[in-house]
């Protein structure tokens, strides 16, 4: 059955009921929904989002948004690419049942909301300290479609939900699963690994900003942060000053931060890094400008 695009939270929800009552099961005992929020120009980084939950869930929906309160810069909220009908062929292809694309004013009717999430002191570094009021925006907009997505029980039985989120974005990743834990959202978070370019470029729907000689500088990036994966598998101290001096030897490139941090609290791990040899795990994280564009990535970094 081709894929439904609906545009309201009301058809959101009737289509919700719908699905799921008629696909609710066919996986296994356990009905199941997943749910993958984008802001859509999708590309290969949201397609292994959505082939992830396709492959768990018994019926999948997909949200594509752009939303205001998570831009800083009205600029970049009005060149964000904006392409929905080949976001929603491309979900279709990969067997998602149903994209929810609202309105700004079907999401936020009576303007900005006066009431927000807020990410508290996770949100104060990193890509927070460059965004103020960043993640406080995604994670309204994430708890609002976490309502509005959530399946209710199917012929008396609870329905499973799971919300996938990338790797790349990955102290968004870490905020989201803290306000589910913090504030009890019925919905298991998963996370998706990073997908790349066969060059080593994360997968970015800013990577398109990039002229050839900025894309070939911010490769640096990928490197630095492999740089840190190699020592960590060979067990050998990461001296992530290395990584740093690699990424500034790199004409075109503005380092702004390269941190090795504990995945969870985003807290740098510096007594795991220098001289005594790398145990345990952690994640290496770079953001950078490069030409006109601000680029993030991170990368696992896991002991052998
Ligand atoms: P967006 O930037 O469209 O990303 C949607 C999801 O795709 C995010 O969870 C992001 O981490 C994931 N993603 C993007 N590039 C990826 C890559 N190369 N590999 C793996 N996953 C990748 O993130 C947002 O939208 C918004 O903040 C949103 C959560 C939708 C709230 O508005």
């Amino acid at each position: 059955m081709p894929i439904t695009v609906v545009r309201t939270k009301a058809e959101l929800r009737s289509e919700i009921a719908r699905l799921t009552a008629e696909h609710g099961g066919r996986r296994g005992a356990t009905p199941s929904l997943g749910l993958a929020p984008t802001m859509g120009a999708l590309h290969n980084g949201h397609r292994m989002l959505a082939e992830a939950a396709v492959a768990a869930n018994d019926v999948v929906v997909a949200s594509v948004f752009v939303n205001p309160l998570q831009f800083g810069d009205p600029k970049d909220l009005e060149r964000y690419p904006r392409t929905l009908d080949a976001d929603a062929a491309l979900l279709d292809a990969i067997g998602v049942d149903l994209v929810f694309a609202p309105s700004v004013e079907e999401m936020y009717p009576g303007g900005e909301p006066l009431v927000r999430v807020t990410a508290g002191p996770l949100a104060e570094k990193w890509e927070g300290a460059s965004r103020p009021g960043h993640f406080d925006g995604v994670l309204t907009v994430v708890s609002k479609l976490f309502h509005l997505a959530s399946p209710g029980p199917v012929a008396g039985r609870p329905v499973a939900f799971r919300a996938y989120f990338g790797q790349k974005d990955a102290q968004q990743l870490a905020i989201v699963r803290r306000m589910v834990k913090d504030l009890d959202f019925p919905v298991d978070v998963v996370g998706v690994p990073i997908v790349r370019a066969e060059d080593g470029l994360a997968l970015s729907s800013r990577n398109q900003f990039l002229n050839d000689g900025d894309r070939e500088a911010a490769l640096v990036l990928s490197r630095a942060l492999r740089l840190m994966d190699e020592r960590a598998t060979a067990h050998q101290p990461l001296e992530p000053d290395d990584a740093v001096a690699l990424i500034k030897s790199q004409p075109g490139v503005e380092l702004d931060y390269f941190e090795v941090v504990d995945a969870d609290t985003l807290e740098p791990l510096a007594f795991n890094c220098r001289e005594t040899p790398f145990t345990g795990e952690a994640l290496a994280i770079v953001a950078a400008r490069v030409g006109e564009v601000r680029l993030i990535d991170n990368m696992p970094l896991k002991a052998s």
